[in-house]
């Protein structure tokens, strides 16, 4: 496979959260084409469907480990037994309706989870990256028309998009605390950074109420695509193109510790920033069938209704861009739906992977 990293992963021992997951799946792929020695701590994958499953990345992984993040005492003893160098925290309860079901639970993962990572990551002397996964809704949505940058402030009106606030605060707070720029190499030597991505959509993901499981739910059903927010404007992107961010950001904290431990945005061009009818007609265009039914509700929870996220920072400073344009995203994610029933879905991934390194 082609390596944009240029051998920089062949040998690198990577610890990855939620790996069982949508994104942590596609990561550990990656990663362990590249030569990593990577040990992942998830939780069980929801369903038999999803890519960790399929792909059968788990046996192919140094190791694959149940283990709860809200578990502070177990994450340091896993680390202290595998001895990462690099870690992606990526373990979440990530979907903004169920926070609403379950908003104690949301933050216990999402704030204190993150917290028992990091104080893992200070208690094991290996690590020197930690990059630390949160969300385009940390940021306090203001449904401004410009993207929104690094430094706007945190918030979040629901109780997922504020724990993401949450943890960027904690975040901030442990690198000004323990893991100081000003401090590398005299009281510690980790490099701890953020990351922001927007709506990430790509094969393998089943999760309730987002917009491509749920068309492809319906779309297998034969039944009509139910849409809940025609008009919502996210940035869409496809997995892999944060993915390259975030494996980009870690090779330069590596190589220059203290130049780039901070917060980094890695959203879509802003063309592709569109609305989830568009998406979804994009997608039903791909697969060449289907059909959307409006089901909007006026008293429907709270969800953001506008969404955009500044890359300027990432393309100037870390020379990372989005590689695929609206069409060729929508197309990759509906290749993987159409294939995975049929084809072996481990290298289904890498020749996506292949694809989106050269389209
Ligand atoms: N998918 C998106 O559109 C998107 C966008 C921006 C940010 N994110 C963030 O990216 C990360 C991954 O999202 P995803 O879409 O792959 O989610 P996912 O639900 O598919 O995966 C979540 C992973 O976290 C694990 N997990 C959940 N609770 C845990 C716990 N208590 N202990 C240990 N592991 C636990 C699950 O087992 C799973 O491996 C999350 O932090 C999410 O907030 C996702």
């Amino acid at each position: 496979m082609t390596d944009i990293f240029n051998n920089f992963y062949k040998g690198k021992k990577v610890l990855v959260t939620g790996h069982t997951g949508f994104k942590g799946s596609w990561l550990c792929i990656w990663l362990h084409e590249l030569g990593a020695e990577v040990v992942g701590i998830g939780l069980a994958p929801y369903s038999e469907r999803d890519n960790f499953v399929l792909s059968g990345i788990g046996k192919k992984m140094k190791a694959d480990i149940r283990a709860d993040i809200r578990d502070g005492e177990k994450m340091k003893a896993i680390f202290a037994q595998y001895q990462p160098e690099i870690v992606f925290h990526l373990a979440a309860q990530p979907l903004v309706r169920l926070s609403y079901e379950c908003p104690v639970e949301t933050y216990e993962t999402n704030v204190m989870g993150t917290i028992h990572v990091m104080e893992a990551i200070r208690a094991t002397d290996s690590v020197r990256v930690g990059v630390m996964i949160t969300t385009d809704k940390c940021y306090d949505n203001k449904e401004q028309l410009r993207g929104y940058k690094e430094d706007d402030p945190f918030g979040g009106y629901d109780p997922y998009s504020s724990s993401k606030g949450a943890c960027e605060v904690a975040i901030q707070s442990w690198r000004r605390s323990f893991f100081n720029p000003d401090d590398y190499g005299k009281k510690h030597h980790v490099s701890l950074a953020s990351v922001r991505a927007g709506n990430v959509i790509g094969g393998g993901d089943w999760a309730k109420d987002r917009i491509i499981p749920d068309c492809i739910r319906a779309l297998e059903a034969g039944k009509p695509i139910d849409i809940r927010s025609p008009k919502a404007v996210r940035p869409w992107e496809h997995v892999l193109e944060p993915l390259s961010g975030y494996m980009l950001l870690a090779q330069k904290m590596w190589e220059q510790p203290t130049g780039y431990c901070e917060g980094w945005n890695f959203g879509p061009e802003p063309d592709a920033v569109s609305t989830v009818w568009e998406v979804a007609t994009k997608l039903v265009q791909s697969f060449g069938h289907g059909e959307l039914k409006d089901v909007s509700d006026p008293n429907a929870l709270h969800e953001a209704n506008l969404l955009m996220l500044d890359i300027n920072k990432a393309k100037s400073r870390l020379g990372w861009k989005p590689r695929l344009n609206a069409m060729q995203t929508i197309d990759l994610v509906a290749d993987w739906y159409k294939k995975y029933r049929t084809e072996d879905v481990y290298q289904l991934c890498v020749n996506q992977i292949q694809q989106f390194l050269c389209p």
